[in-house]
């Protein structure tokens, strides 16, 4: 019996976090990832570019059979799912809805907030959700920007990504929140820093472990499941030079990312 993998998608690097999760749930299942390396970052884009990359991935990942689609860009997440879902017939998980389910379930107070790229803050579907799943929840959001380059370059502890942190989240800490939803795939290399400077009493939600979560339950409910005893594949496909993305990815996934393929873009035929 063949199994198709899982496809993923990001705007380029950060997707690698989601990736982790799942390669670390499901070790079984073969994955194709697709990081849009050469149009990065999406979450200074509009809606409308934003959802037309989605649609032009997804086609391009649906010719290699794939049996589920993780969305995993939160700005992407945000503006581009229910095209995605309009437009394809296997299931698509976002990162929105199992981070926005987890910070529910873990805040006392009612009180959350969120971070993530001006695209996710801007769209307020962080907010949207969480109040469909606990209407009564007060939800405070902040973007934050600037963390996705520092995350790149792999500053993630030094005294500037502190700095950053600090003017970034002080609003937000003095307001009292009791959960914070990382709500962008790059900020889980952030998370100790982030941690520190919110304090102990605030619960970190990382949406990257909370989708990889709800992609097990349903390919399990699905029966799409491959048996543990399998030994997943993965592949990677990206839209420009995969130097950078190597040395990034390593750095995401723990120096095990495998072949990287780079495709092109067309302006007539989409990504071929
Ligand atoms: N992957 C994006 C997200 O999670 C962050 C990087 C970008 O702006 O493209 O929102």
């Amino acid at each position: 019996m063949t199994w198709k993998s899982i496809g993923i998608f990001d705007s380029g690097v950060g997707g690698l976090t989601v990736l982790r999760e799942i390669m670390h749930s499901l070790p079984q299942e073969d994955t194709l990832y697709f990081g849009d390396t050469a149009r990065v970052p999406y979450g200074t884009k509009s809606p409308e570019t934003v959802t037309r990359y989605a649609c032009e991935i997804a086609s391009f990942l649906m010719k290699r059979d794939i049996k589920l689609l993780v969305v995993a860009c939160n700005t992407a997440s945000a503006v581009a799912l229910p095209a995605l879902k309009r437009m394809l017939t296997i299931p698509v998980v976002g990162v929105i809805e199992p981070g926005a389910r987890r910070a529910t379930l873990v805040t006392r107070s009612g009180k959350i907030g969120v971070i993530g790229t001006a695209g996710t803050i801007r769209s307020s579907a962080y907010t949207r959700e969480i109040k469909r799943l606990k209407p009564a929840t007060e939800v405070l959001t902040r973007a934050c920007p600037l963390f996705v380059p520092l995350a790149e370059e792999g500053w993630i502890d030094n005294q500037v990504a502190r700095l950053t942190a600090e003017t970034y989240l002080h609003e937000l800490k003095d307001s009292d929140v009791d959960t914070l939803v990382l709500g962008c795939t790059h900020y889980p290399l952030l998370k100790p820093l982030i941690a520190d400077v919110m304090g102990v009493d605030v619960a970190l939600v990382d949406s990257a472990e909370e989708t990889a979560r709800t992609v097990a339950a349903i390919l399990s409910d699905k029966g799409l499941l491959r048996p543990s005893t399998e030994k997943g594949n993965h592949n990677y496909f990206v839209t420009d030079i995969p130097a950078s993305f190597i040395r990034v990815g390593n750095r995401f996934l723990g120096g095990k990312l495998g072949d990287v393929f780079q495709v092109s873009l067309d302006e007539k035929t989409g990504i071929v």
